[in-house]
């Protein structure tokens, strides 16, 4: 246990913690089928959500599983996960464990961009190894730290705006909270130690546009870590700027770019 496994930075239940798990789930939820969907979940199996956000991720793999499954939906905030046929809502911090409704055996556990937020990620993907039901499949999808470029004309003074605050985002305030980029690359190696087998992977990044989910999401982002941003050291105009951008339909970046790693606990 460190002291920064409950520092999550964001936060779920405000409004633009709203905006937030909907731009990621019209960002990323297309890639989350694609890697899920040959897996080929059958009705009355088991899941299981951690870190579920907005839920959206839940209510598909709740169709795919039908009212004779379970899917359950953990997270530290469930403000915005509703019941359903077939869905448990859990409130709980997944570092202290998998008990209770929580507990396996499951046939397929899902975590995105949750693990990058949580510094004892290693031993977290090792228990949800554990939980799978033999033959089951952990899935998991994070970020990386590759530089998001900016692609369109803007004048330096704008591309360094973005750049400084890219820096301040990812390389100050938020590994201070426990977040790790680099975690992504790490994922495929964690999950050979954990004992899984077959397994396959993505990358996927997409350009944004200003006032788009992609760039939109960085606004909300931006938004909810404005307090620790000004004390990292940015300034109120750079902030006001970022957000500018952000909305902006000419500014354009290379997004993060979105790592998909499947396993198979041995039958
Ligand atoms: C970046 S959001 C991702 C949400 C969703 N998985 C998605 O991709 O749309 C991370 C989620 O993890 C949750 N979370 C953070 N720390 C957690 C913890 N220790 N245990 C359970 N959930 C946690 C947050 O509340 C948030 O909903």
């Amino acid at each position: 246990m460190t002291d920064t496994q409950n520092s999550y930075l964001f936060d779920t239940g405000s409004e633009q913690g709203g905006d937030h798990m909907d731009h990621l789930a019209h960002l990323f939820d297309v890639h989350t089928v694609s890697i899920i969907g040959p897996i080929g979940l059958q009705p009355g199996q088991r899941c299981l959500d951690v870190g579920a956000g907005g839920g959206s991720v839940v209510r598909w793999l709740a169709k795919q599983v039908g009212p004779s499954g379970e899917v359950v939906a953990v997270d530290i905030d469930t403000s915005r996960l509703g019941d359903g046929p077939g869905i448990t809502v859990v409130g709980a911090d997944i570092n202290e464990g998998l008990v209770g409704a929580q507990a396996g055996p499951y046939d397929l556990i899902h975590a995105r961009l949750t693990l990058l937020h949580l510094p004892d990620r290693e031993a977290i993907l090792s228990t949800l190894a554990d939980a799978l039901a033999p033959g089951g499949w952990l899935v998991i999808g994070d970020a990386t730290s590759r530089p998001l470029r900016v692609l369109s004309d803007h004048c330096m003074r704008d591309v360094a705006i973005w750049e400084r605050i890219q820096y301040l985002s990812h390389e100050v305030v938020g590994p201070a909270a426990g977040m790790d980029l680099t975690w992504g690359y790490r994922i495929s190696d964690q999950m050979v130690a954990a004992g899984l087998a077959h397994l396959y992977g993505t990358e996927n990044s997409q350009t944004a546009t200003g006032g788009s989910p992609g760039l939109l999401v960085h606004a909300a982002l931006n938004t909810q870590a404005h307090d620790a941003l000004l004390a990292a050291g940015a300034e109120e105009w750079e902030m006001q700027r970022y957000q500018e951008l952000c909305h902006d339909p000419t500014f354009r970046i290379w997004n993060y770019q979105l790592v998909y790693l499947r396993g198979q606990k041995p039958r």
